[in-house]
């Protein structure tokens, strides 16, 4: 069993190489661009230690994480048009860079790269990777979907949110892993239960996303801090916000929404502070990681397989990038 940091050397290696033609250039040098700001490769690895939770690493799990990775990029290219975000990963986004419409073909040419790898796996677990891919492909959709309606919204409640961020986050870290799984021959049981690991997983680590994003380092985060405050994101910060602050702080969150203005994020951030966000993010991710580790748990192999996911698990919630 490998550990985070070996799976990633041995990733990089396997991953950073020329994956695009050179023409037309205009096309090809932003997703070489965006390719080589990296990022932390958390689902290729995800789906490498899927694999190895059970056997070997196969030579098509690489494909298959290379295949993930390559989507996750595409989402991000096009999620970053959608936020209008102007950094990823300390650095202009592609859009920023190149305009619009190329961050939409570097977008798409990304997601056909992605079903080209998946293409390599053997014939026999073709279909089951597909379908998985697919359906998670989908409900990636729906979720940077009701992301975008909430912003417009008023009204949405914790679970409204929930289920968002399980479409848009963590569902791909959920089939990741099962990926990997399928490729290392697992059984039907320990799939359910490693994509129920890997999808409370993925609430904590949008929840983790969600915080940083109001109170991550910029030094160190890579993304602009209060951006989801400036795009009236419905996370749980400002649904926790609005359900608990006194009046006072409820009308000040409410006079911003649907407004801009140079005292937009720091007025936002002082309630939140206020209301003990801090505490409520802890709580929050600790509970979703105590019930990924309890299904974890039920896997059946043996517990010293598993150490690489529960370190990794504890590390996707405390990062601060
Ligand atoms: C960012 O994912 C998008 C979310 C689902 C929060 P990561 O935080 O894994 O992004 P990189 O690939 O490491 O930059
Ligand atoms: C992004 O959620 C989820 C997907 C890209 C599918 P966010 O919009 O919060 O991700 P960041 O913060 O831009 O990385
Ligand atoms: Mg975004
Ligand atoms: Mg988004
Ligand atoms: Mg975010």
């Amino acid at each position: 069993m490998q550990s985070f940091s070996a799976l990633a050397a041995d990733f990089a290696s396997y991953f950073d190489r020329k994956h695009f033609p050179k023409e037309p250039q205009t096309l090809y040098a932003p997703n070489d661009y965006f390719l080589s700001l990296g990022g932390k490769r958390i689902r290729p690895i995800l789906c490498l230690m899927g694999n190895e939770l059970f056997t070997d690493i196969h030579p098509s799990a690489w494909e298959v994480a290379t295949a993930i990775e390559m989507f996750h990029n595409f989402t991000l290219i096009h999620d970053d048009i959608m936020d209008k975000a102007p950094l990823r990963r300390g650095l202009p986004t592609v859009h920023e860079k190149f305009g619009q419409n190329t961050a939409l073909l570097a977008g798409d040419v990304m997601l056909i790269k992605a079903y080209e790898c998946l293409s390599k796996v053997p014939s026999s677990i073709l279909l089951p990777i597909f379908s998985l891919f697919n359906k998670i492909a989908t409900e990636v959709c729906e979720g940077q979907q009701l992301d975008m309606d909430f912003e417009q919204r008023t009204n949405v409640v914790l679970d409204d949110y929930l289920l968002m961020i399980e479409k848009k986050t963590s569902v791909l870290l959920a089939a990741s892993l099962v990926m990997g799984a399928i490729v290392g021959g697992s059984g039907e049981r320990n799939q359910q239960l490693l994509y129920q690991f890997g999808r409370k997983l993925g609430l904590a680590f949008q929840v983790q996303d969600d915080y940083l994003d109001a109170f991550g380092d910029p030094q160190k985060f890579g993304k602009q801090v209060g951006g989801d405050i400036l795009a009236d994101k419905k996370t749980f910060l400002l649904i926790h916000a609005l359900e608990t602050a006194d009046k006072a702080d409820v009308a000040i969150l409410q006079s911003w929404l649907g407004k801009q203005g140079d005292n937009k994020v720091n007025d936002v951030l002082s309630v939140y502070r206020k209301c003990g966000i801090d505490h409520w993010a802890l709580s929050l991710k600790n509970k979703f990681l105590d019930e990924a580790l309890a299904d974890l748990d039920q896997i059946a192999v043996v517990s010293a397989r598993k150490k690489p996911l529960i370190e990794l698990a504890e590390y996707l919630i405390k990062r601060d990038v």
